[in-house]
């Protein structure tokens, strides 16, 4: 099948939503859910503005911890909103401040909240979120450390029956990589033996506003710091973690790993590059590296998944396609040469991930709207820990086991509170 083919079915399955004349839980198949982002940044706005573009979601709420950011999330969503024939967003559905997530959360006007903060955040607003009954699409990483994973899965569990919550794993509904990976599973590289993966990316740019503290430094680059995003490996690299975990159909048994800052010298303690060789059970494993410094315009993320029969290429960018008894090829992949992708701060990539987030959004809005909802918390949680995994054995040097990242329970602390930001 090639890109064409699968948007014409992807459009029509998007029409028969939007004409069925179901209610499923308040929702008529047509009308809109109304959303309310928490973390009006760089993501949050790529992906609320998707939705509206891409789904019935209508952006009727916004919240975030700083003015700024709240304020330019406001003129973006009510430019959006009039370009599309929607009302502006009424002030009493501006939230700002520590307590921005708990008022948006309680907010009877929100039908679904999209988590966009700084992963450290996740969590503890994902907790508000299922509390107070709304829908949620949350970021990934589903926590910073085991603590917070465990919470997680606490709140999992008191999802309620209509509730549909949704991580931000959108790679598993770009098209190409949906359809190998349901080739590879289907067998056609045969028994696999082993998997590279690696992910290759610019450092990320400093966010500097004048006048600011040390604790809002930190918070405008929490990319640079372990305790708010769970360093490159839990933060970025988690996207292949996660396609290859749902590829074999397990999370790893363990870990050894090395990796270290020996370029990055700015602010902040995240390692810029990672090592790591995973067990998965029946001895295979994957042997992925990951870097992120420097800025010469080169970009590579993808797995490469060897079997008895074939081998099958899953990058971001390039030629998607199984070699072997069982050649395949996606029709459409463009064939950059490796290294040429471009990068996308915002996630919101291009080659064969261009139709990620909007698949990944229409397919969450259809799980609200059909009354069939879903609970991604768990896989979340253990895709998230599947990459502490590597990343306790990078910091201590040692083989670790899942056990041992259970039982050893690492947590991380911000040291400040954000009772200063009120
Ligand atoms: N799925 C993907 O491909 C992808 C791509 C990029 C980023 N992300 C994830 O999206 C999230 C946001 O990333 P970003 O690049 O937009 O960051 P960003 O810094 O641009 O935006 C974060 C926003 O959250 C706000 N914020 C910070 N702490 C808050 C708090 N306690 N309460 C309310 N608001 C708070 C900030 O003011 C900012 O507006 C991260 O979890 C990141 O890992 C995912």
């Amino acid at each position: 099948m090639n890109r064409r083919q699968f948007l014409a079915t992807g459009t029509a399955a998007s029409t028969l939503l939007l004409l069925k004349p179901r209610t499923a839980f308040g929702f008529q198949a047509n009308s809109a859910v109304r959303h309310g982002l928490l973390g009006c940044g760089n993501r949050g706005t790529s992906v609320a503005t998707s939705f509206a573009k891409n789904t019935s979601a209508q952006v009727v709420a916004l919240a975030d911890l700083f003015p700024d950011n709240l304020a330019s999330g406001h003129a973006h969503f009510d430019a959006l909103n009039a370009s599309l024939g929607h009302a502006a967003i009424d002030s009493k559905l501006l939230f700002q401040g520590p307590h921005a997530f708990e008022q948006l959360a309680v907010s009877k006007d929100v039908d679904l909240i999209q988590i966009s903060t700084p992963p450290f955040f996740h969590v503890q607003h994902l907790g508000a979120a299922v509390s107070s009954g709304k829908h949620v699409y949350c970021e990934k990483p589903v926590g910073i450390d085991v603590r917070q994973a465990k919470q997680a899965l606490e709140i999992a569990k008191h999802v309620g029956p209509s509730q549909s919550v949704a991580v931000g794993f959108q790679c598993r509904n770009a098209p190409p990589i949906a359809a190998i990976a349901d080739k590879i599973k289907a067998g056609a590289v045969g028994k696999i033996v082993s998997v590279t993966g690696y992910y290759n990316a610019p450092a990320s740019k400093e966010k500097n506003r004048p006048g600011a503290g040390a604790d809002e430094y930190r918070l405008r680059n929490w990319l640079w710091d372990r305790a708010l995003s769970g360093d490159i490996l839990v933060e970025q690299n988690i996207h292949i973690i996660d396609l290859c975990n749902w590829i074999l159909g397990s999370k790893p048994l363990k870990a050894t790993a090395s990796g270290g800052r020996n370029i990055l010298s700015h602010a902040g303690d995240c390692w810029d590059n990672y090592q790591v060789d995973f067990t998965y059970p029946d001895g295979v494993h994957l042997s992925f590296a990951s870097t992120q410094f420097g800025d010469y315009g080169f970009f590579e993320a993808g797995l490469r998944f060897f079997g008895s029969i074939g081998n099958a290429n899953v990058p971001y960018s390039g030629p998607m396609q199984i070699v072997g008894q069982q050649a395949w090829a996606w029709q459409d992949s463009i064939a950059t040469a490796p290294g040429s992708g471009k990068f996308a701060a915002n996630g919101a990539f291009t080659d064969n991930l261009a139709f990620a987030d909007r698949d990944k959004e229409r397919t969450f809005i259809d799980t609200i709207t059909s009354g069939q909802p879903q609970n991604q918390i768990a896989a979340g949680v253990d895709t998230a820990l599947s990459c502490m995994l590597g990343r306790m054995a990078g910091y201590q040097r040692r083989e670790v086991t899942w056990d041992d990242l259970l039982a050893h329970g690492e947590t991380y602390e911000l040291g400040f509170k954000l009772e200063e930001f009120a």
